[in-house]
């Protein structure tokens, strides 16, 4: 990206002020991620000017068709790791007794205040709750198709195994409804959330010190060596996966600072850019060098997916594969709505080579696919701990997103070998998967859009 500084105002539209200094080193730490990017010949100047030029939009309007646009996911899954799971149900909102012989004088019965540890979280807990909170309402039209949309998925030769899909409790949601955006859920909860999904599931060892992590205890920060070092010894798998997840939060944190609740009155609520949580985010001198890295990896999952996308086209194009919703010309519709994204990542110039990725000897390879898939199953489950419902929503679309681009990526030859007609065995998507999949692209594809404006934002504060 070309850095040009305009001039240094201050004043930010919402009242917070910038320091004029911070702002710039913002800028410059956006500015850093340019040029190749590591594991991958391709460079963020040309991504940028793909994607938010020619993908974006395009891929925008799809995701607003009915097909797309419903996602049936179970979010009453138990936590499977731990108990406490509840942000605002345990630790910080529960009402306690008062002690006895307060100064009331004791001609009331037992009151119940709030404990002052309580108190200071109540308001924060009762916002987390009510933004967090999933809109699952669906028209009417859309609950009379449902059923026919079961039909249609009983019908087609599906074979995956779907655990959640197929849960009772698995119910469709209307994403539009809840879009991806800030919901008060922060804190000791969700740092566990993400502290788990690094340190158990990035095949890193216990004694590898991830930076900044804030310790429970000391607050030791750790600076980045080792961990660097331990990065740059695994085979470029592993570290493309720990690359993915951190990613994937960078994508996520993107999109709470973009979409953040800046005013919330009886006269409305106003959703915005928040240049300060996003400079707390990704500054590269408050973040000691990770923010630029933080980018990097978003660009790097942005390559993978784009890959998938591209390469998936021939299971699409099939004259029988339909998009099922019940009406045929919309269908038909975003059918070719579909191709015309998909045939647009294809003409990508600079796509990412996976023949470096996953390239090792068969053996190995078929290896790898499966520690990859258990992984992931792993981090799906994590999702299921997400006090936060809305974010539960949106985490556990995107990392079966994820995994489907991973899958997809590991079957070329089974999609370039399908038969233009009749069932494929070898291959087969369920809806779910292609629901998440070019949702969780949707996501990606949006974060660096908004990379752009928060680029804007900083020139012209
Ligand atoms: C959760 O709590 C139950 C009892 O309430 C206990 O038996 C179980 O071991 C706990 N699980 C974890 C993961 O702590
Ligand atoms: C959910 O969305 C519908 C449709 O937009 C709206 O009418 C309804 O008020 C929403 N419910 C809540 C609780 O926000
Ligand atoms: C799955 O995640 C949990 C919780 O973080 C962890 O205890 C467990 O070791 C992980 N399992 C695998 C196979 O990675
Ligand atoms: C922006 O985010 C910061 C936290 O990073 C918060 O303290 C501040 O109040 C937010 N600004 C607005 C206008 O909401």
């Amino acid at each position: 990206w070309r850095c040009c500084f305009g001039l240094l105002g201050v004043e930010a539209g919402t009242g917070t002020s910038y320091n004029p200094e911070m702002r710039q080193g913002l800028l410059s730490s956006i500015c850093q991620v340019t040029g190749y990017l590591d594991d991958c010949t391709c460079d963020v100047e040309t991504i940028d000017t793909f994607n938010n030029n020619k993908l974006f939009p395009k891929l925008n309007k799809l995701l607003e068709s009915d097909y797309f646009r419903h996602y049936k996911v179970n979010l009453k899954k138990p936590c499977p790791f731990w108990n406490d799971s509840s942000h605002c149900g345990i630790r910080y909102c529960t009402v306690k007794p008062c002690p006895p012989n307060g100064d009331s004088g004791g001609t009331e019965s037992p009151s119940y205040k709030y404990s002052e540890e309580a108190s200071d979280h109540v308001g924060e807990c009762e916002e987390a709750k009510r933004l967090g909170a999933v809109n699952e309402s669906l028209s009417d039209e859309t609950q009379r198709a449902m059923v026919q949309w079961t039909r249609h998925e009983d019908s087609s030769d599906n074979f995956c195994e779907a655990d959640d899909e197929q849960s009772p409790d698995a119910e469709y949601v209307d994403l539009l409804l809840n879009p991806e955006r800030y919901t008060g859920y922060k804190g000791p909860e969700a740092w566990k959330i993400w502290n788990s999904i690094y340190e158990e599931n990035c095949f890193k060892p216990h004694n590898i010190r991830r930076p900044l992590t804030p310790l429970a205890s000391g607050r030791v920060l750790f600076p980045g060596h080792a961990f660097y070092r331990w990065l740059k010894g695994l085979c470029v798998e592993k570290r493309a996966f720990y690359r993915l997840i951190s990613g994937l939060h960078a994508s996520i944190n993107i999109h709470l600072s973009a979409r953040y609740l800046l005013q919330d009155t009886w006269s409305g609520t106003k959703w915005g850019h928040n240049l300060t949580e996003f400079q707390n985010r990704f500054d590269e001198v408050l973040t000691r060098g990770e923010g630029p890295k933080r980018l990097k990896n978003l660009y790097f999952l942005y390559l993978i997916e784009l890959r998938a996308m591209s390469k998936v086209l021939p299971f699409f194009e099939r004259p029988g594969f339909q998009l099922f919703t019940g009406n045929e010309n919309k269908d038909r519709e975003t059918k070719n709505q579909l191709l015309e994204v998909l045939q647009l990542t294809k003409s990508f110039p600079l796509h990412f080579n996976e023949n470096s990725l996953f390239a090792g000897n068969k053996k190995e390879a078929a290896k790898l696919k499966e520690e990859f898939r258990l992984h992931f199953r792993n981090i799906s489950r994590i999702m299921d701990c997400v006090g936060c419902l809305k974010c539960r929503l949106w985490g556990k679309l995107q990392t079966q997103g994820l995994g489907t681009a991973l899958k997809i990526l590991f079957s070329q030859k089974l999609i370039e070998n399908m038969p233009e007609t009749g069932p494929s065995y070898e291959f087969q998507l369920t809806r779910q998967e292609i629901i998440s999949f070019v949702n969780a692209f949707g996501r990606i594809s949006t974060s660096v859009k908004e990379l752009e404006n928060f680029k804007n934002l900083l020139r012209n504060v």
